[in-house]
């Protein structure tokens, strides 16, 4: 299983100034971390719980159809284009970088496999899309649109555009190129799926955008290219049954999200560094600052009172960003954790060649690629560590599925824990809903006409002009 190393927050190591009293803290905090498992595992099938997402892992329903589909449009195929955003793309994303072969788009089908190109739109540059539209071949690309409301602008439009193409060049042969991942009954999207009669799959009630990697929000764009989706249920499996241990001093996901906790309100520690060692891992971050931040940052506790709270995620890629990132991390501020992602096998052993023997490089030589990203590690975490900066390491035994799977589950248990340790609702995000329907209005939607005329005097739209 994976595992997390804390010996670096603790004040034995880096001071009382800056470190925590750990086991201490781990006895205060052991009643109430109890009581928070306890009740997030007797509610997750509460409705309005926003807890489906713990039940995921077990949902061989789902299984069996997102693999029953992709066997279906098996070498159907030669690319797959995924339309979503946020939620409804970060966690397919990380897992596909992670998983898929490096360079995937570049190999041979035989060299995929058999399995199609993947491309994510998950944004609306005009300059991207346009460029992504020239280069694919439409007739032979199988769209994933995918937005749990059915109706986000940015992926609705991407929709449109890319609909309308391929209906002019397949006429009504086009509905075979689509599938559609929403919500079950309500939205925009579902009703057109309804209309046009594309296959769909079924975003669950009560699991949240951030929280949907494992609905077929991912499942279905992993296993279309190939992805085994039953070692991703095994290891989520595995994980769950770990994190529903009510010790906190054997349950990895109570302790993490304690430790952030502590971090920040004891020792002014905000900033939550996510800095994997390995390329394969550099989109787990983007996902990772997307579920802590809309899941932490708010404005009100569970009572209503104003607190304004959240930590602040960020991403960095080791050994890469020791090159930007770590001088501050080692003389800033004192206000950051850094989160190290250790991979202890790589797939590859690259060696470094013995050559120019004679030059200030030659200690390289007859060395691999992998001591030398270890030695980096290391020497970052030291380096943090003698400036009294606290850091943890996650440490994976290698990047498969499986522990992609216990990864990714036990971060969402750590963001539902640290939610209830905030005393906030984890799972809402008025923050977005808010510029959403603002861009609702701007663009025209109806129903939005009055927000609309508000929106346009603050942003200095002359009434005139729009008229
Ligand atoms: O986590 C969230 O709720 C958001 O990031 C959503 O996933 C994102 O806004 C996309 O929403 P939808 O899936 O409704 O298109």
């Amino acid at each position: 299983m994976i595992k997390i190393d804390f010996k670096n927050v603790s004040s034995s190591v880096i001071g009382e100034k800056y470190g925590l009293d750990i086991e201490s803290e781990f006895g205060v905090y052991a009643p109430k971390i109890e009581e928070i498992i306890k009740n997030l595992n007797f509610n997750k099938d509460k409705q309005g719980a926003w807890l489906q997402w713990m039940n995921l892992g077990y949902s061989e329903e789902t299984l069996w159809y997102v693999k029953e589909y992709a066997a279906m449009v098996e070498n159907r195929f030669d690319n797959v284009l995924v339309l979503g955003i946020g939620g409804s793309a970060l966690g397919a994303i990380a897992f596909c970088h992670a998983l898929l072969k490096p360079n995937w788009n570049l190999l041979s089908k035989e060299e995929r496999g058999g399995y199609p190109r993947i491309f994510f739109l998950d944004n609306i540059d005009p300059d991207e899309i346009q460029s992504l539209l020239n280069i694919l071949d439409l007739k032979r690309t199988l769209v994933n649109v995918i937005t749990k409301s059915g109706s986000t602008a940015e992926t609705m439009a991407q929709f449109m555009i890319i609909k309308d193409k391929m209906q002019s060049l397949l006429g009504d042969d086009y509905r075979k190129n689509i599938v559609a991942t929403t919500d079950k009954q309500s939205g925009v999207l579902r009703q057109i799926a309804n209309e046009e009669g594309y296959k769909t799959f079924v975003v669950p009630d009560d699991v949240g955008g951030r929280f949907s990697v494992f609905s077929p929000v991912g499942l279905v764009p992993m296993a279309l290219v190939g992805i085994d989706i039953d070692d991703i249920m095994n290891g989520i499996k595995t994980m769950d049954l770990a994190l529903k241990n009510t010790d906190i001093n054997k349950n990895i996901a109570a302790q993490n999200a304690l430790i952030h906790y502590l971090m920040d309100t004891q020792k002014g520690h905000y900033i939550t560094v996510m800095m994997p060692y390995s390329s394969k891992l550099k989109y787990v971050s983007d996902w990772f600052v997307q579920l802590w931040a809309e899941s932490l940052g708010k404005e009100v506790d569970r009572e209503g009172n104003l607190v304004n709270i959240g930590p602040v995620p960020i991403k960095a890629l080791g050994a890469t960003d020791q090159h930007s990132q770590i001088q501050l991390y080692n003389e800033g501020k004192h206000d950051k954790l850094i989160n190290f992602i250790r991979v202890d096998e790589f797939d590859n052993v690259v060696e470094i060649p013995k050559i120019f023997e004679f030059t200030g490089i030659n200690y390289l030589g007859g060395k691999t690629i992998n001591e030398l990203i270890n030695a980096e590690a290391d020497a970052t975490a030291v380096a943090l560590t003698d400036f009294k900066r606290p850091n943890l390491t996650i440490r994976m035994p290698k990047v498969n599925a499986y522990y992609m799977a216990e990864l990714f589950y036990m971060l969402e248990v750590q963001t539902a824990i640290a939610g209830e340790l905030y005393n906030i609702n984890a799972f809402n995000q008025p923050g977005v809903e808010q510029a959403k329907n603002y861009t609702y209005a701007l663009m025209g939607r109806s129903g939005y006409e009055e927000s609309r005329n508000e929106l346009e005097e603050k942003i200095g739209i002359k009434k005139e002009e729009n008229n």
